[in-house]
């Protein structure tokens, strides 16, 4: 008898057994200066130090190459928001945890991406900080230039930022310690059987 010839085709459970955990996208939304990408550094290093496969893909550094074309309109930030989205779908179908740390200010925007990205995989996280902290922090001036009417739609500002209504994992980075909402993730992660 001639022996079955084996699969070409990589099944998701073998990347999952290989990587010793499954696919996710944790997507960090909020506004500018409420902490997104300290949340997605310091959540990185944690999946990275326990053994996982984990990328982090920033808005402010995407905008420096695949989206480079793009501005801040909304129509702009929509498709900023699909390749985003794209991209950290690719990643996941390769088994990879990706932090997506960018403001993704309208809900129809995320609500697309989480039709891509199959259900218990896409964790949306609010990083909830009120806007007067956000402005008082203004990490890079950009609230005051924005005040001072130099910087065009800038989120809160003179651009809509609306709030998830349901996210998996909020966060109050006001409040509670970039650990803290560590945890958090790590916590939902582990419910979701994505990591052990
Ligand atoms: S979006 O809305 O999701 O498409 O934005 P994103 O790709 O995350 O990029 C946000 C970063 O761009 C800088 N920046 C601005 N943000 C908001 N509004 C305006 N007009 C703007 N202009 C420049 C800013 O550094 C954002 O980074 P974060 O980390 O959020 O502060
Ligand atoms: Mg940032």
């Amino acid at each position: 008898m001639t022996p079955l010839a084996p699969s070409l085709s990589i099944r998701d459970e073998e990347r999952r057994q290989r990587a010793g955990h499954g696919g996710a996208v944790v997507w960090i939304t909020g506004l500018s200066g409420a902490g997104k990408t300290t949340l997605a550094d310091a959540l990185q290093r944690t999946l990275f130090d326990l053994g996982c496969q984990v990328f982090a893909l920033d808005g402010d550094k995407v905008r420096n190459g695949l989206c480079a074309d793009l501005g801040f309109s909304l129509p702009e930030r929509a498709e900023n928001i699909r390749r985003i989205g794209e991209v950290a779908h690719l990643f996941c179908q390769a088994g990879q945890i990706v932090i997506v740390s960018a403001i993704s200010p309208m809900r129809a925007d995320r609500a697309r991406v989480r039709a891509l990205v199959p259900a218990p995989q896409f964790i949306e996280v609010y990083c909830r900080c009120p806007l007067a902290v956000c402005e008082a922090r203004d990490p890079k001036g950009l609230y005051r230039r924005a005040r001072a009417g130099q910087l065009a739609e800038f989120t809160g500002i003179s651009s809509p930022y609306e709030a998830p209504e349901a996210a998996e994992v909020v966060v109050d980075s006001a409040a509670a310690s970039v650990d803290d909402g560590v945890g958090k993730v790590l916590a939902r992660l582990r419910q979701m059987k994505i990591i052990k």
